[in-house]
């Protein structure tokens, strides 16, 4: 049986989110500048989006480049947005072809206008798509995000007279960039690091995280299996005991 096939359909994440991380050290490894790495890497975004549609995951979230990583070297800042624009423009029709829709969460306004046009337009181009939503988180941190869902809550008690007293976690669910997609259920992240780096902290309450030591830009298809196989195997309890989880799946089971 193949790792595919061990998969249980019905107990598939809804959302995984990926944090790439290892093409630089990847690219040392070979010898090589760190912008290859990042070039390769792309060819494990591609094999990883299409196998996330294969099994008819709902919404993919990569995080593709942090707030933070302005602060790297003008070059690789450059080349990375290079190939940011090139990708996209090549695999605009592929995405179609797959049903794919594509989404941006970040600070756009950090981006070159090249790129942002760029953007612009292969959102529009796969708006209609109905099938994997994929979701590139670019120039995007959480505290930046959580920081704009505080000003725009504390706008509206100013001028709209929005009572704190009613602020729910929808409240500040809604004012998050990632309002219109369920949390993440499976998060993973590549090269042995152990840490989120700023990513989805609010979303990823109650995720299970998957570490691996497979660096990005050797990740493909197989290691993404090993980690949904891994989640299936997790019971997920969320602050309840083991025996209510148990006794919950039962009932489930019995309807
Ligand atoms: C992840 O790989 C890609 C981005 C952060 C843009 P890195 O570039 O962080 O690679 P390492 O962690 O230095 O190996
Ligand atoms: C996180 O990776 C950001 C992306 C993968 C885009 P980093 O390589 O920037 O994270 P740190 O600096 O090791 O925490
Ligand atoms: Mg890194």
């Amino acid at each position: 049986m193949s790792l595919k096939e061990k998969i249980n359909k019905d107990r598939l994440p809804s959302h995984i989110a990926i944090i790439m991380d290892g093409n630089g050290r990847w690219a040392k490894e070979k010898g090589q500048d760190r912008l290859y790495g990042h070039f390769h890497g792309v060819e494990s975004v591609r094999n990883i989006v299409e196998g996330c549609a294969e099994l008819g995951i709902g919404y993919l979230t990569l995080y593709a480049f942090s707030t933070e990583n302005w602060d790297r070297p003008e070059y690789e800042v450059t080349g990375l947005m290079e190939l940011l624009v090139d990708t996209i423009r090549k695999e605009v029709e592929t995405l179609n072809r797959n049903n794919i829709k594509l989404h941006v969460i970040g600070d756009m306004s950090m981006l070159p206008e090249y790129a942002r046009q760029e953007l612009q337009e292969a959102l529009q181009m796969t708006a209609a798509n109905t099938g994997l939503n994929l979701i590139m988180a670019l120039s995007y941190s959480s505290r930046w995000e959580l920081l704009n869902a505080v000003k725009a809550i504390a706008t509206e008690v100013k001028n709209n007279g929005l009572d704190p007293d009613t602020i729910t976690h929808d409240t500040i669910q809604n004012k998050l960039c990632t309002s219109a997609f369920p949390d993440p259920e499976l998060m993973i992240r590549t090269s042995g690091e152990y840490r989120i780096s700023n990513f989805l902290l609010y979303q990823l309450a109650y995720a299970e995280l998957y570490f691996t030591q497979v660096r990005w830009p050797d990740f493909r298809k197989e290691n993404l299996y090993e980690a949904i196989l891994d989640f299936q195997q997790r019971e997920r309890r969320f602050g309840k005991t083991g025996d209510q989880v148990k006794a919950e799946t039962a009932d489930t089971n019995a309807l």
